[in-house]
């Protein structure tokens, strides 16, 4: 059977089952989209609220001048409400978007088949179970596929299409165009746990809080370094709290399991005993933060010591992120002990550059005085943020003359504990890695990882694209180093990201050159 319909035909319409937040942002989109729409929901009149509130939405849009209002009024008219599901019978497409459970989920895709035609595609909008299990209730499972929107789906651009186990291309590239048409941009992904966002997403989440867990640093310090010097418009822990542990928990949770306890998934106890707690986040006015009128209190910033070293030494063993110390250091008027290879001087502060490896080793390992080393992160920038880190030696004096030189070069400054990849350098690593991990098992293609996570996650970039402007070679090092470190497998790099680092090559290239 080839499941290829016309999109432009002039009886070609979508069906949809579940008029909640998904089903009616579904509705809006495609009616935008061209396309003649019926819906259906169980509940009495929530199909019939759900087009009166796609409406306003799209005469909201009118007005604001993102389309003309005859266009608004020609959408609002191709949605129509259909008492049951046998109003759908005619369909080229069904997107289905009730309750997330398995086994009602597996009814309503059988219930349907006894209604659609053969040719008629059936789409999921699960965001967690299986395509697979839910396909396995019909009696054609070539035509079921994920159509995983996000929330809300007219903004979130965004559209994963999953092939289950016996999915069908066609209906997958069907899927596609189709939401072309909605304006989301299609990303194509196997039936594996958490499909591609929430996968990807992992790295993020479970980082910061084994960051946290380490005793390395606070919630609000995480927050602030990856926002100011990585760049994400919202900091870890500033996201468990928007969300809600009772909501990311159990995903990580879930993750884990159906990832056969592989250690990169690991969650971590903080979340479930704050779950435990009560501390859910912003709904529950209490989370990493609390919460006064919904506005997070936060802790002022530390002021900058007001302290400065005579001398300053850099280390050459990282000749990227010396030169990076030494460009930013340039307009202040320090002495700066230069040569490759020269001992410091008695009183200079020592400024180490590692990558993956903590404060001490990189003390240790060159030689220094770790009374007078301090380390920095030089793979993310230092023009809004520096991160440094002490080791337990480290004088007092010498820590606050680190802290007010970065300050007087108009960054904030953060010092955290000594500790195997900073923050920012071990959350970027691990979610490049990761990145790499999807591309090696094939869940999806490279500029899909890519597109799937700057457009669901809200990313400043993708997981490929950050590796390679990180330099590859150089997450590569922070990986090795921190699994030496720790001697955990979470941090073994993926074989994708060590051959491309071998052979000179961009993340983004496949694995086979035609
Ligand atoms: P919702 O609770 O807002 O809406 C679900 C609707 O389905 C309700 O109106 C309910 O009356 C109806 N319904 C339930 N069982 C039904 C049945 N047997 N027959 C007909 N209608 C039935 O839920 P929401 O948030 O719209 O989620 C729907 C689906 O989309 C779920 O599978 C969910 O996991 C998925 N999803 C949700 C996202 C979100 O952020 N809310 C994001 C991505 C996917």
């Amino acid at each position: 059977m080839t499941v290829a319909p016309d999109l432009d035909a002039p009886d070609f319409a979508i069906g949809i089952v579940g008029a909640g937040a998904m089903g009616r942002g579904i509705a809006q989109v495609a009616a935008a989209g061209g396309f003649d729409i019926r819906i259906t929901d169980a509940a009495p009149d929530a199909a019939e609220a759900s087009v009166s509130f796609a409406s306003q939405m799209l005469r909201r849009a009118a007005d604001k001048g993102r389309m003309m209002p005859e266009e608004a009024e020609a959408a609002i008219t191709r949605m129509t409400v259909v008492p049951d599901i046998a109003g759908l019978a005619g369909c080229a497409v069904v997107i289905e978007a009730i309750v997330e459970d398995l086994d009602v989920k597996r009814q309503m895709f059988a219930d349907l088949e006894d209604v659609v035609s053969a040719s008629c595609i059936l789409a999921t909008n699960t965001s967690s179970l299986s395509v697979t299990a839910i396909a396995s209730a019909c009696e054609n499972p070539e035509r079921v596929t994920g159509f995983h929107f996000f929330n809300p789906v007219p903004l979130m651009r965004v559209v994963e299409v999953i092939a289950g186990q016996r999915t069908q291309a066609d209906a997958c590239e069907a899927l596609s165009a189709i939401a072309e048409r909605f304006g989301h941009k299609p990303v194509r992904a196997k039936d594996t746990p958490g499909f591609l966002v929430n996968h990807a997403g992992r790295a993020y989440a479970t980082e910061a809080l084994a960051i946290l867990g380490d005793g390395i640093a606070e919630p609000v310090d995480v927050d602030r370094i990856m926002r100011d010097a990585a760049g994400f418009r919202m900091g870890p822990f500033e996201l468990f709290d928007l969300t809600g542990l009772d909501v990311s928990h159990p995903v990580m949770e879930s993750i884990f399991e159906q990832f056969y306890a592989d250690p990169r998934y690991r969650p971590s106890p903080e979340t479930r005993r704050r779950l435990s707690a009560g501390l859910l986040g912003r709904k529950s006015g209490a989370g990493f933060y609390r919460y006064t009128d919904d506005k997070p209190e936060t802790p002022p910033e530390p002021p900058a010591p007001d302290a400065r070293p005579e001398r300053v030494w850099v280390s050459g063993a990282e000749a990227d992120g010396r030169a990076r110390v030494l460009d930013r250091l340039a307009t202040l008027n320090v002495g700066i002990e230069l040569e490759d290879g020269e001992t410091p001087s008695k009183a200079a502060l020592c400024l180490t550059t590692p990558l993956g490896a903590d404060a001490t080793t990189s003390a240790v390992r060159q030689g220094l005085n770790p009374a007078r080393t301090v380390a920095i992160d030089t793979v993310v920038g230092l023009d809004k943020r520096v991160t440094l880190m002490a080791n337990p030696l480290t004088t007092r004096a010498t820590r606050e003359g680190a802290c007010g030189l970065f300050a007087a070069t108009g960054a904030k400054v953060t010092l955290i504990a000594d500790s195997p990849g900073f923050v920012a350098q071990r959350i970027l690593a691990a979610i490049v890695n990761l990145g790499c991990a999807i591309a090696q098992a094939g869940i999806a293609v490279p500029d899909d990882i890519d597109d799937a996570v700057r457009l669901g996650l809200g990313y400043p970039q993708g997981p490929l694209d950050l590796g390679d402007s990180l330099g590859a070679g150089r997450v590569l090092t922070v990986l090795e180093n921190l699994r030496d470190a720790t001697g955990d497998p979470r941090y073994r790099p993926s074989p994708w990201l060590r051959r491309r680092v071998q052979l000179g090559l961009s993340l983004k290239s496949p694995d086979a050159i035609a």
